[in-house]
């Protein structure tokens, strides 16, 4: 199904980015100087790619429809999963944020914590979430979902895509974390 391979091939250009955030705050336990630059490029790609770009496709289409089949097991899936998990992906962006203008500031032993704490947490928490959608939500979906809906799905991501083309938002992303790689 060309909407849920698109998010599958998404996950992995996240995943990277997890990693490099890992890799990242391990230097800094190892003694390098906190890069407050890099990590607002890192903010940058998960608030524009892995939130704008890609978990609305998943809100406003996918799970739309999810939700839409009066399923319980669906709403549960979403509601209690994967849409608290997206809440708490922003949470921890928002302070990483935070304690990047506080170290900034002031570059405290405490500002680093709270860095490497919401950078490293931001990693664990997409880490297990998009193994989570890859192992049992997207399957989920392609067993609920009537082929009319897939159909529905598969041309509203379409158009989504060619509007973010318009912005080169995947040329921009891509080339970003295909250097961090
Ligand atoms: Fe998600
Ligand atoms: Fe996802």
């Amino acid at each position: 199904m060309y909407g849920i391979d698109l998010l599958l091939e998404e996950h992995k250009n996240i995943y990277a980015l997890t990693e490099y955030l890992n890799k990242i705050c391990c230097l800094i336990l190892e003694g390098a100087k906190v890069d407050v630059m890099e990590f607002r490029e890192c903010i940058d790609f998960v608030r524009n790619y892995a939130d704008k770009h890609h978990h609305e496709k998943e809100e406003k289409i996918l799970f739309k429809f999810m939700l839409d089949k009066n399923d319980s097991a669906a709403e549960k899936l979403i509601r209690n999963g994967m849409l608290v998990e997206h809440d708490l992906a922003r949470y921890h962006i928002d302070e990483l944020d935070k304690a990047l203008t506080q170290y900034e500031k002031n570059p405290t032993s405490k500002a680093k914590l709270d860095i490497i704490t919401h950078a490293a947490s931001y990693a664990d928490l997409l880490q297990r979430h998009i193994n989570k959608e890859n192992e049992v939500c997207y399957n989920y979906a392609q067993r609920l979902l009537s082929d009319e809906c897939k159909l529905l799905i598969n041309e509203q991501i379409k158009n989504f895509e060619e509007n973010s083309q318009k912005d080169c938002i995947q040329k921009k992303y891509l080339l970003w974390i295909d250097k961090r790689k």
